[in-house]
């Protein structure tokens, strides 16, 4: 797909998962130019480097990038990516004390380079930081969302493509609420072409049953944790979903990502960030007030919101 003239993202934080956005975005095209900030000049110079000296195979984008918070001016989209990482077994949840005030110390200073940029949080607890953020900057909360469950979504899809045999991009189902221990699949609207997920079969591929969706979605719930058990951080599919997310805003794409916003008597839910289908454009994220939920989907939606705020109120004290 062509990138867009002269438009500009910037990925705050060189650790696995900032260097990874700024490669997917490379590879992908996301933008015309990519720019990498992080306060540690050493390591944000070298992955600059690194990538650089790759980008004869690449698309149309450049990368730049430093210590030096101008290298963010002028974004029409900031992905912040900084902040520390969850360690094998630590839940997301536990990082948003010290994550939180990375945050706020960085927002004043993105917003006097970047002032009219969509700003997308992938930092953990994305959706926690997500309203915080939100609250500190008093951007409209369609121009400050997280990337929430873009990428379990995506897990998801991956999963029911195997165990359907179909390919992803056919499979059209949700993961909702929280980025994180509370999150749940839109089973009562999951579909595989036009077929509802438990009537789906087909030659080697027999139909599902509730129990083995149950089974695939704590899989899904839990996928990060066996991925940093095993190699130490996840950083290719979280960078990937945020490189897709950069793009619908850059294309004006108008197009269903399952982004964190903060919501606004949305089902009546209000003042907290969970992910539900929205449309992502050139304006930022708005979710879609048309989507249905069953009574229980509603339940475990509510149930989430409530985990969240309590975690976010912790915060505010
Ligand atoms: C994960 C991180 C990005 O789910 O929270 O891989």
């Amino acid at each position: 797909m062509s990138v867009i003239e002269n438009s500009k993202m910037t990925v705050v934080g060189a650790g696995s998962v900032g260097a990874s956005v700024a490669y997917a975005a490379l590879i992908r095209g996301s933008a015309r130019h990519v720019a990498l900030y992080d306060i540690a000049t050493q390591k944000v110079e070298a992955e600059v480097l690194d990538l650089a000296h790759g980008t004869q195979f690449t698309g149309s984008s450049d990368i730049i990038g430093g210590s030096d918070i101008s290298v963010a001016a002028g974004s029409h989209v900031v992905v912040i990516t900084a902040g520390a990482k969850q360690k094998p077994g630590q839940t997301r949840i536990e990082l948003a004390g010290v994550n939180a005030g990375i945050l706020r110390s960085m927002m004043p200073q993105l917003l006097e380079v970047a002032p009219d940029a969509i700003y997308v949080i992938v930092t953990n607890p994305c959706d926690v930081l997500t309203v915080l953020a939100q609250e500190a900057t008093n951007l409209p909360p369609e121009r400050i969302f997280s990337s929430g469950t873009v990428l379990d979504t995506s897990r998801l899809r991956w999963k029911l493509a195997q165990r359907a045999g179909v390919a992803t991009s056919n499979v059209h189902a949700y993961i909702v609420g929280e980025h994180g221990d509370t999150e749940f699949p839109l089973w009562s609207r999951a579909t595989i072409g036009t077929v509802p997920i438990l009537e789906w079969e087909s030659p080697g591929h027999p139909r599902m049953s509730a129990e083995e969706l149950d089974r695939i979605a704590v899989d899904v719930r839990d996928a990060a944790y066996k991925v940093i058990e095993g190699k130490g951080a996840t950083n290719y599919a979280i960078g990937l979903a945020s490189a897709r997310i950069v793009e619908a805003v850059l294309r004006d794409e108008h197009t269903v990502l399952p982004v964190s916003t903060v919501l606004d008597d949305f089902h009546g839910l209000d003042g907290v960030a969970l992910s539900v289908p929205s449309i992502v454009s050139a304006s930022g994220a708005v979710p879609i007030r048309e989507t249905l939920f069953s009574e229980d989907e509603m339940t475990l939606l509510q149930r989430s919101g409530d985990a969240l705020r309590t975690v976010a109120a912790s915060l505010r004290e």
